[in-house]
């Protein structure tokens, strides 16, 4: 049998721990696997005193993961602290420069630096691995950069992040509020004690970078990523969506545009019949479209300890099977040098069909206005639903919802812009795209 493939893991916290957890029980299984064995050697996380619920014994503790990168007896880097900066990025670059193969599950360092890193494993002739870092357990990173080779995508879209799922689906199925989903989520150990990043859409816009990369042949762009979260999605868009057929999901999406790529994070409606529509809860979702296979949508858990610790596992195993010599593929598909500038389609040119829902005074000539605003902006609309709302403060109200056929995102700010300023409106208007979902 081959020498056993001795592993260093840096960070020790609920993926760290479930990584050295599986790979100690499926040890056998792993060997029968990979043909050989694989060994955790070395660790390191801040505090050596913490019971990690797995053992340890045999192991040498490192406290800087950076001399663990650099000098440890390992065949492979795990980094598994987080962050795009600091120990996690210093790390991953050492053992990278000492010729170690990588495994990360770190999206925010890919987003930012995937580019670089991907160089200095590529001239090093080393792996750089990162499944986990994409929808957890999903294995997307192999599919696309596998699994595919022929294919050009068209679009890459999916639901990137379990917490907004979450609050989405319970809002939907027990009519809540978002900030009463949101605190079940926190108590629940799905949302961080501050949970920004999340609902945000910056999670998501992470992911969706890396899948943007993979897709295109684009290097990383995070920063240039449209961005709206879910934090002013309410019931009355959540109910309206429903009567018209089309349920709310916070979706990540990259497109080859005409003008560019299109890579945008937003609250989107998508139709309930379609496949998308029916993931709900923490479980994320996938979905390629490409030229030679058509739509391909995969499903499944998108984090906590196990599935993360899946996708790091399959990531090590890959390293294990591995014949010496042989010339790795690379890390984004193709060659870093390969990779293009990333060139941005701009959102105001983005075409597709919108959810507009106008509050407004409920009197004479006001629905007349919103549809002449509309047509100035040659939007044609596919319906039109009204509700009276009530009065409200002595102000008699009413919903208008619009749905439009394929538009432009210019023309319908024009357009709601243009309601606004005709001084109709009694609350703020709510915009929300209407994405194609077979
Ligand atoms: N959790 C998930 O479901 C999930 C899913 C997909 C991807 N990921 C990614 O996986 C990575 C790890 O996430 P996690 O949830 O496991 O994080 P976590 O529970 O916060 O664990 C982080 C670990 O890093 C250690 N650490 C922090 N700073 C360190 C330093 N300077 N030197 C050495 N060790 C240090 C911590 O040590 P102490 O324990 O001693 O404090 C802890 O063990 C992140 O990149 C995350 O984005 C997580």
């Amino acid at each position: 049998m081959a020498e056993a493939l001795r592993v260093g893991i840096a960070g020790l916290g609920t993926v760290g721990a479930s990584v050295a957890r599986v790979l100690r029980d499926k040890g056998a299984e792993l060997t029968r696997q990979c043909g050989r064995e694989i060994v955790v050697t070395a660790v390191s996380a801040r505090d050596r005193t913490r019971d990690r619920g797995v053992d340890l014994s045999g192991t040498q503790w490192f406290d800087d993961p950076i001399e663990l990168a650099e000098k440890a007896d390992i065949d492979v880097f795990i980094e598994l602290i987080g962050g795009d900066e600091g120990a996690a990025r210093a790390c991953v670059r050492a053992a990278l420069d000492a010729g170690r193969h990588v495994v990360t599950a770190n999206k925010a360092l890919l987003a930012k630096h995937g580019v670089a890193l991907a160089e200095v494993a590529e001239k090093k002739g080393v792996l750089l691995n990162y499944e986990a870092a994409v929808a957890g357990g999903i294995p997307v990173i192999k599919t696309m950069r596998e699994a595919m080779a022929g294919n050009t995508v068209t679009r890459v879209f999916g639901i990137l992040n379990g917490t907004c799922n979450y609050i989405l689906t319970r809002m939907e199925a027990e009519g809540l509020t978002f900030e009463a989903c949101l605190a079940d989520a926190q108590r629940l150990g799905y949302a961080e004690a501050d949970p920004t990043f999340d609902i945000e859409g910056n999670d998501t816009a992470h992911k969706l970078a890396i899948l943007t990369s993979l897709a295109f042949g684009s290097k990383i762009a995070a920063d240039d990523i449209y961005l709206e979260g879910i934090s002013n999605i309410t019931q009355a868009d959540i109910r309206a969506a429903a009567e018209l057929g089309y349920r709310i999901k916070l979706l990540g999406v990259a497109q080859r545009t005409e003008s560019g790529i299109e890579q945008r994070v937003h609250p989107t409606m998508v139709p309930t019949a379609s496949v998308i529509a029916q993931v709900h809860g923490v479980t994320n979702a996938v979905a390629i479209e490409t030229d030679i296979l058509g739509e391909l949508l995969l499903s499944g858990p998108g984090a906590g300890g196990n599935a993360t610790a899946s996708a790091v596992v399959g990531d090590i195993a890959d390293i294990a099977k591995s014949r010496p010599g042989f010339q790795h593929g690379p890390v984004f598909g193709r060659p870093a040098k390969e990779l293009k500038p990333y060139k941005k389609a701009q959102m105001r040119s983005h075409a597709g069909g919108y959810f507009i829902r106008l509050t407004v005074h409920d009197r004479i000539g006001v629905f007349a206005a919103i549809a002449k605003r509309m047509a100035d902006n040659d939007i044609s609309l596919e319906s039109i639903v009204q509700h009276a709302n009530g009065t409200e403060g002595g102000i008699a109200q009413k919903t208008v919802i619009l749905v439009t056929h394929e538009t432009t995102e210019a023309a319908v700010r024009k357009a709601v812009d243009g309601v606004t300023k005709d001084g109709h409106l009694t609350d703020k208007p709510q915009v929300i795209r209407i994405e194609r979902a077979g």
